[in-house]
């Protein structure tokens, strides 16, 4: 990032108002009342929030913050699970649909809120039958599939942390985040569906798990036929696990501050980091979020593309529509198989209301063009949102006209794997302003301010920073305290979230990027460090670096510079062995889309990759301040 990245667009702002009706029918009513209401008493606020769920036994003080450690709702004890399903089958929506599923070729499934507490108690059962106690780790890596989520809450329910691993990742990834979470169980599927085709996950669990020495059982879903063989001693059918099982569990009585998973985010030394989040702050800031944000209603039927691999997924595709007792839809099929029809018939199927997806899905669709959506009555559609990073003016106003038809707000939420829960967004009903995400949701305190804390003019850009601490915010980081510190450290006092960020002077705000070594890529943070050691780890290679440039439907795409080792020549053949390399190790998501053999590689005198000028070079712009470079 450079200084010509924060410059703020002249022309006067334009706004896009949604029918008044939407401010007076949703949840949060006017966003100023409701976020002065906040600032004026945050603590009565939070407790609010949390009187919305139910406790096993109430907690003593909303907060305690011993910097930079917080600790919301002590002593209160309560399970997730409990307030996802249990609450839900006593208060009359036993019978309402839970969870609609979409295979790839057509298939369906759905569960009630019945059927899934009684799936999730019997796997619970089968789980703590072959030793999984409170507080054990569990790796999921599973397709998106309903087993996915009732294998989650099954964790929840017994008090297990879970660790959930996206399944497109591969060998390299899975082991480190097995090995750093120190899971005793791996719950997998044999495979995953993609355009047709069924990718083998096992293989790629086995190799994983050969020196991962806490692993004890691999738990795993058979869904090909004839049925793949299970030959360790380790391995365990999914389904011979639950099958004898009692359908009901009691749900493990958690303290509030207990961790509920560990969610792994690239970090930018190579090392991902094990993401904390706790039972009670997590499951009032998806559930507030998920009903004052996304304004979910009784009748709503809820679809976010996300994979419940990620976090938007957790937060929004389990955790905060189930909390809320509400209808969720979601497919196992890419949005271009078996066309670029498909989400907009499935929208129009199962009448969704509600669609959060991320912009680089909404640029995939606009290259395709809006023949395909014009196909299918969308007319259901009452709310859209977005979500991974920025949602340029040009995606925004595709989504509104061609998606929304011109009548649906569109929810722009800021937020990450340690936030837990939306933080920046322009509520339903508020003026929106393409471009920018929008302001703190109450329940926040946000800002932009220059590197040393002081907020920004408006018109200026900076570092976006949360100033206050959030019930959902990141407890820690596994293995890694002073890690965590760093987040409260880097900027004095304040969480810092390493995005840059711009303030309107409408006090909007509109996020530009991350300040660090992460490349987005299709909405994916991917460490260059991660893409780099997979790249070293080559035999040909001897030293690579690795950068983010534009791509107008990813956001970014990966390029990498490669040092080959003496003796070694650089060939198509083997950019192609690299790439592969890449996508075994890292996973698909990660892969390099050119690679250019270099002799030498910037560096500074500390013999830190310059990343940013070869990023600049790459960009044809100013190389900037070389002073620290060492030739
Ligand atoms: O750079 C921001 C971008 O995604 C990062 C967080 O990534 P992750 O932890 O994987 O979580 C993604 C889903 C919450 C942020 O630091 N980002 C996320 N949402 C937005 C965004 N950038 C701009 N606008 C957004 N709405």
């Amino acid at each position: 990032m450079t200084e010509q990245d924060f410059a703020v667009p002249l022309e006067a702002p334009k706004y896009y108002r949604p029918d008044p009706s939407y401010r007076e029918r949703s949840w949060i009513g006017d966003y100023q009342t409701a976020y002065q209401k906040f600032v004026s008493d945050p603590e009565a606020f939070w407790k609010a929030r949390a009187a919305e769920l139910d406790w096993f036994e109430p907690f003593d003080e909303v907060m305690q913050w011993d910097f930079p450690y917080a600790r919301w709702y002590l002593n209160g004890k309560i399970n997730i699970t409990y307030n996802c399903l249990d609450r839900h089958v006593k208060n009359g929506r036993a019978n309402k649909v839970a969870l609609f599923w979409r295979g790839e070729e057509g298939e369906e499934k759905a569960y009630t809120y019945s059927q899934l507490l009684r799936q999730v108690c019997r796997l619970a059962n089968g789980l703590k039958r072959i030793g999984v106690k409170k507080g054990d780790r569990v790796c999921i890596y599973m397709p998106v599939i309903p087993e996915q989520v009732v294998a989650m809450l099954a964790c929840a329910r017994i008090g297990a942390v879970h660790s959930v691993v996206f399944g497109g990742f591969g060998v390299n990834a899975l082991n480190q985040r097995i090995r750093d979470s120190g899971s005793r169980v791996v719950i997998t599927a044999d495979s995953s569906m993609r355009r047709g085709k069924a990718i083998q996950l096992k293989p790629i669990v086995e190799e994983a798990v050969v020196n991962a020495p806490s692993v004890e059982t691999i738990v795993v879903l058979r869904r090909d036929e004839p049925r793949v063989e299970l030959h360790s001693e380790m391995e365990v059918d999914f389904e011979e696990l639950m099958e004898n099982e009692p359908h009901t569990c009691e749900a493990e009585v958690m303290d509030a501050e207990d961790p509920l998973f560990l969610l792994y985010t690239s970090g930018t030394t190579g090392a991902p980091k094990g993401i904390v989040h706790a039972c009670g702050g997590y499951a009032v800031g998806t559930q507030y979020t998920t009903k004052y944000v996304l304004d979910v209603k009784e009748d709503d039927v809820y679809w976010c593309t996300a994979d419940p691999g990620w976090i938007t997924g957790h937060s929004y595709v389990v955790y905060g529509p189930l909390l809320n007792g509400a209808t969720v839809f979601f497919t196992e099929s890419t949005p271009d198989y078996p066309d670029a029809g498909i989400w907009w018939k499935l929208i129009r199927d199962y009448g969704i209301s509600v669609f959060y997806t991320a912009p680089t899905a909404i640029r995939m669709f606009m290259r395709v063009g809006e023949e395909w959506p014009a196909k299918y009555d969308l007319s259901s559609l009452r709310i859209l949102a977005s979500v991974g990073e920025p949602l340029n003016p040009e995606a925004f106003e595709w989504f509104y006209h061609h998606i929304g038809g011109c009548r649906c707000p569109i929810v722009d939420t800021w937020w990450q794997t340690e936030t837990g829960m939306h933080m920046i967004t322009t509520m339903v009903g508020e003026p929106m302003r393409p471009g920018f995400a929008g302001q703190p949701i109450p329940g926040v305190f946000a800002d932009v301010v220059d590197s040393d804390g002081n907020p920004v003019e408006p018109g200026n850009g900076g570092y976006l920073v949360i100033q206050q601490p959030w019930p959902s915010m990141l407890r820690g980081v596994y293995n890694n305290d002073e890690r965590y510190r760093q987040y409260w450290t880097t900027i004095d006092s304040v969480y810092t979230a390493t995005d840059l960020a711009v303030k309107g002077h409408d006090g909007n705000i509109m996020v530009i990027g991350r300040a660090d070594d992460l490349i987005i890529v299709a909405g994916h943070n991917i460490g260059t460090a991660e893409v780099e050691s997979a790249l070293v780890s080559h035999e040909a290679v001897a030293e690579a670096a690795v950068i983010g440039t534009p791509d107008p439907v990813k956001g970014n795409q990966i390029k990498a510079f490669v040092i080959l080792r003496n003796g070694q020549v650089g060939s198509d053949r083997l950019v192609s062995d690299l790439r592969y390399h890449v996508r075994m190790t890292v996973g698909p998501i990660a892969m390099p889309n050119e690679v250019e053999f270099v002799d030498s590689l910037p560096k500074t005198r500390s013999g830190k990759i310059m990343r940013r000028v070869l990023r600049a070079q790459e960009l044809g712009m100013d190389l900037g301040d070389l002073s620290t470079l060492e030739e």
